[in-house]
């Protein structure tokens, strides 16, 4: 069942925002000109929230070590992060963003 998250006036344009959550990890919300993506929010190659970390072009730069994602699909884009991000799919309804974490 789908979960409320946010609105999406909470995000701004090309800016992230962290979710947290009582049932699961937090996850953080991307804002690429308009289109949402959601993802884990914690970096899969050590312990840093990445939406904290510098956002341009689709791409999240972690604040640790400097490993970027691929906020659309995931994909670990520079070392040294390996592992892909987990993504979620995204529902827009009436300006509220909600995701399917199916698990
Ligand atoms: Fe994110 Fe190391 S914790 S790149």
């Amino acid at each position: 069942m789908p979960q409320f998250l946010c609105h999406t006036t909470a995000v701004s344009e090309n800016k992230a925002l962290r979710i947290d959550l009582d049932n699961r990890p937090p996850v953080a919300v991307f804002n690429i000109g308009g289109t949402f993506h959601v993802t884990d929010d914690t970096c899969t190659h050590e312990e840093a929230s990445l939406s904290t970390g510098e956002f341009e072009d689709g791409i999240v730069e972690c604040p640790l070590h400097a490993g970027c994602f691929d906020v659309a699909t995931g994909e670990a884009v520079e070392p040294p992060a390996e592992t892909p991000l987990r993504t979620y799919p995204v529902t827009i309804i009436n300006g509220e963003i909600y995701v399917e974490f199916g698990d």
